[in-house]
């Protein structure tokens, strides 16, 4: 069973309203009413959020409005923008650790439970893909891994791989930025990795003991903020759009979408998610090199099947690939009108 969410703060709850009343003002009285609070005790705890950063103007007659929040993503920032029934109902917050993966492993291991989020500024030793480091510079990006206790085979949870894929570039997209899948999950914009996912599983041969899925996003860092290796390949939504993120408001959000579609996969299934990733990934229809553990494979990626592996086509036939990695050698022919 779920355990209960904790309860909210009042400082919490203060910002949770003045959040939903957006640019207009929250009267100390109803604020005072809704937290059974004095007016001096509202008063106080106001004070106490500007003295951590929050920008809150208070008018006579008219109460409070906020500003401006700080760009940090402790449980102060993110619960009072959330609307998610399990996606960060409890959130560990740490200035730096060594991986937010491991972390969110060891908890699990202890019992953790669905929907329990590990966040940082920094990591010393991020965890990438196929036993790469994952750069992770202070107060820029975002870094989280979310425990997930999901009623799956084990041979099915790699479909969540691409569940977080899905709502990763879907709330890119909502952002303004054109990022695209390759596969499996690595998530592009013009060819750059701007995110990246890695799940790690802890399951017997019947059952999922439950899921860690680590998720990176480059929002506010430079080239200048990576090591040049990285710079090269990398970029970022600031790079992208030219302005910096507000990241608690982009973490709300992706938090968000990645609940609708954890919550529709387990009610639908992989089909939706399937589709879904067809439309937001460049890797379909390009020409592909695709790097396994043991060998290369050089064809057209076609499609992903009804477990996510991705089949591509090559002089000696269709081949099924189930973890690799993919150098997309020609984008993929897109049609064109008779005039384009
Ligand atoms: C990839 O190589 O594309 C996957 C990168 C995943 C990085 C994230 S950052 C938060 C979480 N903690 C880790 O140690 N790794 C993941």
């Amino acid at each position: 069973m779920q355990p209960e969410a904790p309860e909210q703060t009042n400082e919490e709850l203060i910002l949770a309203f003045l959040a939903d009343g957006g640019e207009e003002f929250t009267s100390g009285e109803a604020l005072s009413d809704k937290l059974g609070l004095s007016r001096t005790a509202v008063w106080k705890y106001v004070e106490s959020l500007r003295n951590k950063g929050y920008r809150i103007d208070a008018a006579p007659a008219r109460g409070y409005r906020l500003v401006e929040i700080p760009d940090r993503l402790t449980s102060l920032e993110l619960t009072p923008l959330l609307n998610t029934h399990d996606v960060g109902r409890l959130i560990h917050y740490y200035d730096e650790i060594p991986s937010t993966n491991a972390l969110a492993f060891e908890l699990a291991t202890e019992g953790g439970f669905h929907g329990e989020v590990v966040i940082t500024e920094s990591q010393t030793s991020g965890k990438g893909r196929r036993g790469r480091v994952w750069e992770s510079p202070p107060g820029l990006n975002l870094y989280f891994s979310l425990i997930l206790r999901p009623e799956l085979p084990p041979q099915r949870a790699p479909e969540l791989t691409l569940v977080a894929a899905v709502a990763l570039a879907e709330t890119l997209r909502e952002a303004g930025i054109p990022a695209e899948i390759k596969w499996p999950n690595d998530i592009q914009v013009d060819g750059k990795k701007v995110a990246g996912i890695l799940t790690e599983l802890s399951a017997d041969t019947e059952s999922v003991h439950f899921v860690v899925l680590g998720v990176g996003v480059n929002l506010n860092a430079l080239p200048s903020d990576f090591p040049p290796e990285v710079a090269r390949v990398a970029t970022s939504l600031l790079e992208a759009r030219g302005r910096r993120v507000p990241r608690a408001l982009f973490t709300a959000a992706l938090w968000t979408r990645l609940e609708h579609w954890l919550d529709r996969h387990a009610a639908e299934g992989f089909a939706p998610v399937r589709s879904a990733w067809r439309e937001l990934s460049c890797t379909l229809g390009a020409e592909v090199l695709v790097k396994t553990e043991r060998r290369e494979i050089r064809g057209v990626a076609d499609d992903i099947d009804e477990s996510g592996a991705l089949l591509v086509r090559t002089d000696a036939g269709v081949e099924r690939v189930v973890a690799g990695d993919v150098e997309q050698l020609r984008p993929k022919v897109t049609s064109r009108t008779p005039s384009g």
